[in-house]
């Protein structure tokens, strides 16, 4: 068995990229079991605050989940052509909790879905440097950028999109094979 961790940068109830983490649960191949997770309660970076209360409970939670899984599925929004702060400050944050308990060779597969018509390729593309910085182990074997993804789920956040289904199965079988191959 696989355990996946696929962590939405989003905090919108109605998200798509957080409904593509949950078609990713729904359509997880055989032998892979995936958890979403979500931000929601991270606070912004600040110093000040982890020199006088240590790391956030939200932060501790998120990162004993990662520990606990053989991959992390990043589902990136794209805000003006990069990476969400939101998503950029949790991941920040996890960095502080124990940068190399956390991501040094961990397995990584960037995917994601934004309303335009490149579906978060400048973000994934700006994820890079940070992800090299924290040592993970990227997956490139295959891609998901989901453009206008407005037109891709139905009104209860399913993925109605065949091929948009198709590109994720893919992905997942082929993040599988990686994450049990660069099991830590
Ligand atoms: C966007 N959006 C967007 N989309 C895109 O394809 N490229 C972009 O550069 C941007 N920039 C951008 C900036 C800001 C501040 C917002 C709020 C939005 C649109 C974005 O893809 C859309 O709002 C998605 O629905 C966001 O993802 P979630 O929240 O649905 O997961």
């Amino acid at each position: 068995m696989t355990r996946l961790l696929a962590l939405s940068g989003s905090l919108r109830a109605a998200s798509f990229n957080t409904a593509l983490a949950r078609a990713a649960r729904q359509h997880a191949p055989q032998g892979v079991q995936i958890e979403v997770a979500t931000l929601h309660g991270i606070p912004l970076y600040d110093g000040d605050l982890e020199a006088k209360d240590g790391i956030p409970a939200a932060v501790l939670a998120l990162k004993e989940k990662i520990l606990a899984s053989d991959g992390l599925l990043l589902v990136t929004p794209e805000y003006n052509s990069g990476v969400p702060g939101v998503f950029k400050n949790g991941i920040d944050w996890l960095s502080r909790a124990d940068m190399k308990a956390v991501f040094l060779g961990l397995p990584v597969a960037l995917l994601g879905a934004s309303t335009g018509g490149f579906g978060t390729l400048s973000s994934q593309t700006a994820w890079l440097p940070t992800l090299k910085m924290l040592g993970v182990q990227l997956y490139s074997g295959a891609s998901l950028t989901l453009a206008r993804a407005h037109t891709a789920f139905d009104a209860q956040g399913e993925l109605t999109d065949d091929r948009a289904r198709g590109m994720l199965v893919t992905l997942l079988t082929g993040f599988d094979a990686f994450a049990q191959a660069h099991r830590r």
